[in-house]
């Protein structure tokens, strides 16, 4: 079976080099394998107990491994924080579409929450030919795990020295960009659709139940009421493509 991309997706016993705890209920696993995948694709995850598989995104890409980074919310991610190194992970990768990388711009790449890992990627391979400005909306500064990539870093408390959300933050300071990337939790997407004058792309992280376009557990709707499917014709969109007002 081939994705959007035309790779092939493959289920594969992959060996988990590390699994470290970074901050509360926040995780970064290394997984053995020479990965060929865009950022923003993400692998289904099939987890001892847990009937369905669980979505993630790849954050890094290296020659021999790479590594996703996944937040505790409930049964499946909890047991997957319970895996050792060298136990093997049973995994359907690669899947869905991946960013589009723009070249020659002044990029604006927002993240939200869980939602940061699958920019981090995006970032390494962006800023080869691109400007590149980071921003992040996290609650608490403890949640910052990325000072490698030197975001502008919102929060919702009072932890950092501007409180807000990343359109707060947005409104208040006067950054140069002419294409944005975004990734998030849904009302922090929906805003920024609203917001954002520039084109660019956002990665959608919904629910899902196959992975690979098989179950339509994952259906969203366009502004011209065409149906898609997140797993297959997403998670990256472009701004402005879907109609975000149904969730
Ligand atoms: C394409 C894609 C990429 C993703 N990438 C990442 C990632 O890089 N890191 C990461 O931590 N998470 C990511 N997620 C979300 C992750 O898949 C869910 O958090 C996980 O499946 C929850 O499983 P669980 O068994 O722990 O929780 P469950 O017991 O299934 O649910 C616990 C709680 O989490 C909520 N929840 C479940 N799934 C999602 C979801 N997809 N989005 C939002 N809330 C959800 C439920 O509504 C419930 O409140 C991604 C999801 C998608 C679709
Ligand atoms: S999750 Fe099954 S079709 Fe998308």
């Amino acid at each position: 079976m081939l994705n959007q991309s035309n790779q092939k997706i493959t289920c594969q016993q992959i060996r988990i080099i590390s699994n470290e705890r970074l901050a509360k209920d926040i995780y970064k696993m290394a997984l053995a394998s020479s990965l060929q995948a865009l950022p923003g694709q993400f692998i289904n995850i099939k987890i001892k107990d847990v009937y369905l598989r669980r979505p993630i995104s790849i954050s890094k890409i290296e020659k021999d491994y790479f590594e996703i980074i996944y937040k505790i919310v409930g049964k499946g991610t909890r047991i997957l924080s319970t895996y050792q190194k060298d136990d093997y992970l049973d995994i359907l990768l690669p899947l869905g579409n991946g960013f589009e990388l723009v070249k020659n711009k002044q990029v604006l790449v927002i993240g939200g929450g869980i939602g940061i890992p699958p920019l981090l990627e995006l970032i390494k391979q962006l800023s080869t030919n691109n400007k590149v400005t980071f921003l992040i909306g996290l609650n608490d500064i403890e949640e910052h795990i990325y000072q490698e990539y030197q975001p502008l870093v919102t929060t919702i408390n009072k932890s950092v020295s501007f409180q807000g959300n990343v359109i707060d933050y947005l409104n208040n300071h006067h950054l140069e960009y002419d294409y944005a990337y975004a990734c998030g939790p849904m009302p922090m997407l929906k805003a920024l659709q609203n917001y954002l004058k520039v084109e660019g792309q956002i990665s959608i992280e919904e629910r899902m139940g196959c992975g690979f376009g098989a179950c339509v557990g994952c259906t969203c709707q366009t502004k011209q009421h065409q149906y898609k499917r997140i797993c297959v014709d997403g998670p990256v969109f472009r701004i402005g493509e879907l109609d975000l007002d149904e969730y």
